[in-house]
């Protein structure tokens, strides 16, 4: 027997999902009515009766249970079904996906991306729309505000179903179809790319090291590289997911994935490298002995995406996020299409890959995808390289030193400064503000200001306007420095610092995008008194 129970509740306070959903420490949500509280927020605002959704999660501590909760909430409102990954397993892009493929009602996906998971570590819940893509800000705003006054919940009283097992499974009236997490994902993978060049060029003995840092990319990996594209075994590791991530931090860039980046930079190094988050869709990808920085790699992949059969007719459009160096405006202009700069977060690019202005959208911080899902994608992203490389049967060196050739080359790095007291950052920003107008025409050591301003964007599908996404300073030649707060710090504040400078050969200024670096570096201190107010003068992370 099954039955509802209502349950009373109050509001808990900080229900306040980000751009990426609702993210907390585990035994935050793990607390008493916390999980619940915010599914029934969730489905309150996009009303659950007679509908249809996806559940997965990246496998994280506590992941199983929450599937559980989310179940017997989802029957107890009346949804007709819920299609859910064995074991409650499904990577964000694949995820995306099934809600695309079934023509669902959206999805609930559990994760904290790259964030470290455990039991003392962190979790989160975030919705997707029945276009695949994260809620938009309307819809998370609409949800907390329930979150701030619900009273009650709904709950079926029931046993636990068995994701452990593909099939049909019944939950009250609600239908729960356990779906292989991979199947479906590597079907569409397989439309996508040319399989038997990559697979021949595996057999022509191409090495290659896919680290899934043990999160949520490890069987997909391990299921396209090694069995359908014929990787040697091993050739993906750290493949199992784990709930504590084996204890790593599955952020894919040189500091967490250093042992990838060793091995990359070491005397036996494999032909090309790769490792993706917690829940699969960022990416990070290296060459023997090269560094390719997501910037790059997003101007690479779009000039040449057309050697994959899924994109031979052609890109639309670029997408990249402001930070992002100016690379691939470069390759859309070659190619005649356009691209578009938009402010920081993936959602900002659902509205051009829906009214299909753009194919291929990219941000510095490791993610790349395309229209094939409304999410960026790990995996894809690797696969694409991998088409690349299969058909121009060239090194990773040699096509980026021929792209920089052919483009010119942006030297580009992050700088984070992490942990700043909130109202030391926001005194900084103030006055980086104030000084805007006056910046123009400012000479910073032979570094000429020829445009400042806090970046505002209007999209160009809904027309909606987003303001202060990050400080830009414009140099003479196409140096930049971007300063920005980050959006999914959880202490203090964190100061992002974007740095480019182009040059249009493609060894002028050699191989240390640090040192090419140096002065705008030095003039983005000055502009922006970083030490003066944050008491900082060197970067806790630099990618
Ligand atoms: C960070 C990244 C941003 C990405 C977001 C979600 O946000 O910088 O590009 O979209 O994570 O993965 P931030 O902390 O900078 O707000
Ligand atoms: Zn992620």
């Amino acid at each position: 027997m099954t039955q509802i129970t209502t349950v009373a509740t109050t509001p808990i306070a900080g229900q306040k999902p980000g751009t990426s959903g609702l993210r907390k420490k585990t035994p935050v949500f793990m607390g008493r009515h916390y999980l619940e509280n915010f599914v029934q927020s969730i489905f309150d605002v996009v009303g659950a009766a007679g509908k249809t959704f996806v559940l997965g999660g990246d496998g994280r501590y506590f992941n199983d249970r929450a599937a559980q909760v989310i179940l017997r909430m989802a029957a107890a409102n009346g949804a007709a079904r819920v299609i859910v990954g064995q074991g409650a397993i499904l990577s964000t892009p694949a995820a995306s996906h099934l809600i695309r493929l079934n023509k669902t009602d959206g999805g609930i996906i559990m994760s904290a991306s790259h964030n470290p998971g455990g039991p003392n570590e962190d979790f989160g819940v975030k919705f997707n729309m029945p276009n695949g893509g994260p809620a938009p800000e309307g819809v998370t705003e609409a949800m907390y505000k329930r979150t701030t006054e619900i009273t009650e919940y709904r709950v079926l009283e029931a046993q636990d179903v068995d994701l452990g097992r593909i099939g049909r499974h019944e939950l009250g009236a609600m239908v729960v179809d356990v779906v292989d997490p991979v199947t479906d994902y590597a079907a569409l993978m397989e439309t996508l790319f040319d399989f038997p060049a990559i697979r021949a060029m595996f057999a022509g003995g191409f090495r290659m090291r896919m680290d899934s840092m043990c999160a949520v990319t490890g069987p997909y990996a391990v299921e396209i590289i090694e069995n359908r594209l014929g990787a040697a075994k091993g050739t993906c590791v750290n493949a199992t997911p784990l709930p504590d991530f084996g204890g790593m931090h599955p952020d894919p860039n040189p500091t967490w994935a250093k042992a990838l980046m060793d091995e990359m930079f070491g005397a036996v190094a494999p032909d090309f490298g790769a490792a993706s988050d917690g829940d699969g869709d960022r990416n990070m990808v290296v060459g023997r002995g090269i560094y390719v920085s997501p910037s790059d790699s997003l101007a690479v992949l779009a000039a040449n995406a057309h050697l994959a059969p899924g994109y031979k007719a052609g890109l639309k459009g670029i997408a990249r996020s402001m930070p992002t160096s100016a690379a691939a405006d470069r390759v859309a202009e070659a190619l005649g299409v356009h691209h578009y700069e938009t402010p920081t977060g993936w959602k900002f690019f659902g509205n051009l890959l829906d009214a299909g202005k753009a194919t291929i959208c990219g941000e510095e911080s490791f993610g790349t995808g395309s229209d094939h899902v409304r999410e960026k994608d790990g995996l894809w992203a690797v696969l694409l390289w991998l088409n690349i490389l299969a058909v121009r049967k060239e090194s990773v060196a040699q096509i980026l030193h021929e792209h920089f050739k052919r483009f010119g080359r942006n030297y580009y790095s992050r700088h984070d400064f992490e942990a700043i007291d909130t109202a030391n950052a926001d005194a900084m920003f103030a006055a980086l503000r104030a000084a805007l107008p006056g910046l123009k025409g400012q000479d910073f050591d032979g570094l000429v200001v020829t445009h400042a301003d806090d970046f505002a964007y209007t999209d160009p599908v809904d027309g909606s306007v987003s303001t202060k996404q990050g400080v830009r300073v414009l140099f003479d030649g196409g140096s930049r420095a971007v300063f920005r707060l980050s959006g999914t710090g959880t202490e203090g504040a964190t100061l992002r610092l974007y740095l480019e400078r182009f040059v249009t050969g493609p060894d002028e200024l050699g191989e240390d995008p640090q040192s090419a670096l140096a002065p705008v570096i030095r003039a983005a201190h000055r502009i922006a008194g970083i030490a003066a107010h944050t008491g900082r003068s060197e970067p806790d992370v630099v990618t």
